[in-house]
């Protein structure tokens, strides 16, 4: 049997696949591994509690249940779901939206593949287009999503250097160039992997360049504002007509469901739908289900205000300061934690790489995800690439502690030529 060039591509992606079998063969081998390595939100039994009533009055009301299983949604998905929100969004933010700016699709992850591949690719010339990343590091579940090859083209950040072993990244705007091969410019905001959330001012520039070039900008807002609202720092929400706003339920606890959520113009939307009518006919209704009382009510942004983010926002605090006490005395620096659900932490002048010290920390127990992984479409070598390490704090307050005592034990020794 042979494979497409397709088959071939997808099948035998060496990176994030690879990795995701890695950590699910680690975790089978060993159930007490520690796993700090995963995107898995953290178990917020307030959130867990009101999911579970929300299923059991779906149960109980009517033929609402029947409904849901029984009936597919539209390609676009569930109408009032997406008059809810456009609502909502028009209430908080004052955007001129309809249910005809949003799409709903299983999970975000399968918005951007379809996103990605709607902009970018091979155009009807044959001549290739990309996505710009204008700063990475950036989120793993990119780098292989494009069905042309080389689809992603990636700009080094600047390094701010801030007190207390922090340091932030930004956009080198002197460095960035938009060529005449880019067809949109996408950023995740927070930042997966570094809790970065870009400045107000970055935001607003790069939703310059990309009007003067006439490609649209993807924010991917999987743990933004107004819901989940994994944010730490103060960041204006955006959205205009040349902004593509990904959105997701995943991280409001619900990555069961597979819910994303797109709100573009209405070309793209339609554009979307079609796809997603050709891949999928249409979206799974239950993270709409779930959700839709509380998007009607604007009860999720008070949730995720309320809940969600201090959850966050505890967990990061003391993982950054158990961080500063482990590697006293040691070279280390992480990124400010701003938002998403990570540390991401520097070891300048490592003398192994992170490939080296994932192996190292997975033959102690502890699952981290190795750095080198998040510079999708950065073909130029940086040693900085390969001395960063990507770990979460969502898991339970126990197994972050052991995870990062062992990581400093294991970094010491790296560090004092074990
Ligand atoms: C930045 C970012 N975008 C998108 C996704 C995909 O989320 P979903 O579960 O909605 O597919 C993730 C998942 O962790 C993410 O971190």
């Amino acid at each position: 049997m042979k494979f497409s060039s397709f088959g071939n591509n997808f099948s035998n992606k060496a990176g994030i696949v690879q990795l995701m079998d890695d950590l699910g063969d680690a975790l089978s081998v060993n159930k007490s591994m520690l796993m700090l390595g995963g995107g898995n939100p953290g178990q917020i039994p307030e959130m867990q509690a009101r999911f579970r009533q929300r299923m059991v009055d779906i149960l109980d009301a009517g033929d609402q249940f029947e409904r849901l299983i029984g009936d597919y949604d539209p390609p676009q998905g569930e109408t009032r779901f997406r008059e809810a929100l456009a609502a909502l969004l028009r209430r908080e933010f004052d955007w001129p939206l309809s249910a005809d700016n949003i799409a709903i699709t299983n999970g975000s992850q399968s918005a951007s593949f379809m996103l990605f591949n709607m902009l970018a690719g091979r155009d009807d010339a044959g001549a290739p287009r990309r996505i710009l990343l204008p700063l990475t590091p950036e989120y793993i579940g990119y780098a292989d999503q494009g069905v042309m090859t080389d689809m992603f083209t990636a700009n080094r950040p600047t390094i701010e250097h801030l007190a207390d072993h922090l340091f932030k990244y930004h956009v080198d705007f002197d460095k960035l160039t938009v060529g005449d091969d880019i067809s949109a410019i996408c950023v995740s905001r927070p930042t997966n992997p570094t809790g970065n959330v870009l400045t107000d001012d970055e935001v607003a520039k790069l939703m310059g360049l990309a009007r003067r070039h006439d490609v649209p900008l993807i924010l991917d807002n999987a743990y933004g504002t107004p819901f989940p609202h994994i944010i730490f720092s103060d960041a204006t929400p955006v959205w205009d007509d040349n902004v593509i706003l990904c959105m997701s339920l995943s991280k409001l606890g619900l990555p069961g469901v597979r819910t994303g959520i797109v709100i573009a113009n209405e070309q793209i939307i339609r554009g979307l739908a079609s796809v997603n009518a050709i891949v999928n006919l249409t979206t799974g209704g239950f993270g709409a289900a779930l959700t839709v009382d509380m998007i009607e009510s604007g009860e999720i942004i008070s949730i995720s205000n309320d809940i969600i983010r201090p959850f966050y926002q505890d967990k990061a605090d003391q993982a950054v300061d158990l961080i500063r006490r482990q590697f006293a005395g040691y070279e280390f620096a992480i990124h400010k934690p701003e938002g998403a659900i990570f540390l991401w932490l520097w070891f300048p002048g490592l003398p192994i790489s992170c490939a080296q010290l994932y192996q190292r920390l997975k033959d102690r127990g502890v699952l981290v995800i190795p750095g080198h992984y998040f510079f999708p479409g950065l073909s130029e070598d940086w040693e900085h690439k390969h001395e960063c390490i990507r770990l979460t704090y969502s898991q339970p307050a126990d197994v972050v502690e052991r995870g990062i005592a062992i990581i400093a034990d294991v970094v010491k020794g790296a560090y004092d030529g074990g």
